[in-house]
């Protein structure tokens, strides 16, 4: 596109910003609480409320407590609330076999939000690693993260969750084939209208560290996840990544990590036109709410500013921590 204008001064640009009313009549993009995808960190217990240090502001939730955020996040106006279990060290094991037990933390929470809010959208994780006693998204054979062994296991893992009554199932692992895989069973087992969205575009990125403390995953972790998540140096892999999913079968398309990678998100729109998420992942969130924590940035106006840039970047939605404050701030 090439806007047609006059040359100075019968076009001077900044008329329209002259006051809030034409800036407003003129705004190409807005933020609403239905962009949002709220992730939330559950734990074991009754009534907790556990504060994780590196994200502030930030809490690991009981099953109850989980279910009370998501009554509060539907009245905010927020459609889908994405579940990350802190999974106890002791059920972490080299087969995994907690990801697929129908009673694990994020089955439970999923069936209690769906009987008490049942229209929030409740998205649930596909990958090893909270259950994988070396952190890892897969199963490790000789030091290397196999991939077709895993991709079997992630289908009983996304199975339990389609059973438990997951609306959206969101493979976060970068194993090769595990939409097709995903897509074939969930048909196959009658989950027609479960949908799939891939994060496709994942990066092996330093910005996930607040994560892997909140779902008790740094200890765990050995080596790193660069055989398997994608080099921040690459591009027209990303559009190989998300041109495969959606024609294995995914709904939806996930560039990970969010504001550094706003550029993949616009190239993704253009090229595919398919429903484009971000993922504003927890080190984001870190550097926001610890700069503003210390006085050092306006801590609302920047979250605003970093919302909007998603949707200004091509995204449909964004899975954001600020959720909630976001969406209060929206409703004025
Ligand atoms: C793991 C997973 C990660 C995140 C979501 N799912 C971390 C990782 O790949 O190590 C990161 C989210 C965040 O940093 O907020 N399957």
């Amino acid at each position: 596109m090439r806007p047609t204008q006059a040359a100075f001064p019968a076009t001077r640009l900044r008329r329209l910003r002259k006051s809030a009313a034409l800036r407003d009549m003129v705004q190409e993009n807005t933020l609403t609480p239905a962009d949002f995808i709220w992730p939330v960190f559950v734990r074991d217990g009754e009534n907790v409320v556990e504060p994780i240090s590196s994200m502030p502001g930030v809490n690991r939730l009981s099953v109850d407590q989980v279910v009370k955020a998501a009554k509060d996040a539907h009245a905010l106006g927020i459609p889908a609330i994405c579940l990350f279990p802190y999974t106890d060290p002791s059920l972490k094991t080299e087969d995994c076999a907690e990801a697929w037990n129908p009673d694990n933390l994020s089955n439970r929470a999923t069936r209690a939000i769906k009987d008490a809010v049942p229209d929030m959208a409740v998205m649930t994780d596909v990958a090893l690693d909270p259950y994988n006693s070396n952190g890892h998204d897969g199963f490790v054979e000789d030091g290397y993260v196999v991939n077709d062994r895993t991709v079997e296991a992630l289908v009983k893992q996304a199975l339990s969750q389609a059973r438990a009554g997951s609306d959206i199932i969101g493979p976060s692992d970068m194993m090769d084939g595990r939409i097709g895989a995903l897509r074939g069973a969930l048909e196959a087992e009658g989950h027609t209208n479960v949908a799939l969205l891939s994060y496709s575009a994942k990066y092996a990125s330093a910005f996930y560290g607040p994560f892997r403390d909140a779902v008790g995953a740094s200890g765990a972790l050995t080596g790193d996840k660069k055989g398997y998540q994608m080099n921040p140096g690459n591009s027209d892999e990303a559009m190989r990544l998300i041109e495969r999913d959606l024609r294995e079968g995914a709904d939806m398309v996930m560039v990970k990590p969010g504001m550094p990678y706003l550029d993949i998100c616009r190239r993704a729109k253009d090229m595919f036109g398919a429903p484009t998420f971000a993922y504003q992942v927890s080190g984001e969130y870190a550097m926001l709410a610890g700069a503003s924590e210390r006085g050092w940035l306006d801590g609302e106006r920047a979250m605003m500013e970093s919302l909007l840039c998603f949707k200004r970047a091509g995204c449909d939605g964004i899975l954001t921590y600020f959720a909630p404050a976001a969406a209060k701030i929206l409703n004025g």
